[in-house]
């Protein structure tokens, strides 16, 4: 581990962490205020590349690190769920070789990283049209993802080839089917029944969205069940995105009063 102190800047306190910082911070977690589903825009890997005069995709492959600690600190504070923002609808645009390295890497970490996970607790869905991802990827994750916990302890989502505009179209799809089918009424369609036909269905809104890499938006991410979810953005790069952080967004979460519209 470095040494060197990270400084965050949260509320009104500025405070100097190191290792002794990480365990305060985890003692101040009120563990019956937790939020239940954390998703994260997982922003930054190029970047944090690039500072290096490394090529792109040694962030991503960095990147898998910082994952990896995160599902394992979410797991033992007792987060109910996590969503991760792996690869976008949108992320076809860029070079097809680092579109290549992105699917093979994605489809290696699943694979190796499930069984110890299923070990855990962690039952992985994925979230995305799959479809449309190249068919020995599609094979082998359909594959790895027959496997399940025995009682699970963490979701694990992972968004890929997800955009949030296009989940609610197919949303809309398979609800106007459906209805052409005679099986639901139009009076009957609201909010509950049409979240029903999101990819997302049967998990709760995110309590909390992290994004990591500095900007300030949503890039299409959950569009529909974002809608009142705390935002937290640090400009931390995704593969050096530590426990530290995790906790402090969510001593930050634990400060904010959340009024859904009300007073
Ligand atoms: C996020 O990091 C990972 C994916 C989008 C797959 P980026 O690759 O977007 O990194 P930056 O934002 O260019 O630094
Ligand atoms: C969002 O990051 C998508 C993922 C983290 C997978 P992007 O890097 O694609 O988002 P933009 O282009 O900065 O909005
Ligand atoms: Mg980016």
């Amino acid at each position: 581990m470095h040494k060197t102190p990270v400084s965050f800047s949260s509320g009104v306190d500025r405070v100097q962490l190191n290792g002794a910082g990480e365990e305060q911070l985890l003692a101040a977690i009120d563990r019956q205020r937790l939020p239940v589903h954390v998703a994260i825009i997982m922003d930054g890997n190029g970047r944090w590349a690039t500072r290096r005069s490394l090529p792109r995709v040694e962030g991503h492959r960095a990147g898998v690190g910082a994952l990896r600690e995160t599902v394992e600190a979410c797991g033992q504070l007792g987060v109910r769920y996590l969503t991760v923002y792996a690869f976008s609808t949108e992320n076809w645009e860029r070079p097809e070789q680092e579109v290549g390295f992105l699917m093979d890497l994605l489809m290696t970490v699943v694979e190796q990283e499930l069984p110890r996970l299923v070990d855990n607790g962690v039952g992985l869905r994925v979230i995305g049209d799959m479809s449309r991802l190249p068919a020995r990827v599609r094979e082998r994750l359909t594959e790895a993802l027959k496997m399940r916990p025995r009682e699970e302890k963490l979701g694990l989502s992972v968004a890929l080839n997800y955009g949030g505009r296009a989940e609610i179209a197919r949303a809309a799809r398979l609800l106007a089917h459906d209805v052409v089918a005679g099986k639901v009424r139009l009076e009957d369609i609201d909010e509950a029944a049409f979240s029903s036909y999101l990819y997302t269905a049967g998990l709760p809104d995110p309590d909390l969205v992290i994004r990591t890499g500095g900007e300030h938006r949503i890039s299409n991410f959950l569009l529909w069940q974002l809608a009142y979810s705390e935002l937290w953005i640090t400009p931390v790069y995704w593969p050096d995105f530590r426990r530290v952080h995790l906790y402090e967004a969510i001593l930050d979460y634990q400060r904010r009063q959340r009024r859904f519209g009300r007073i």
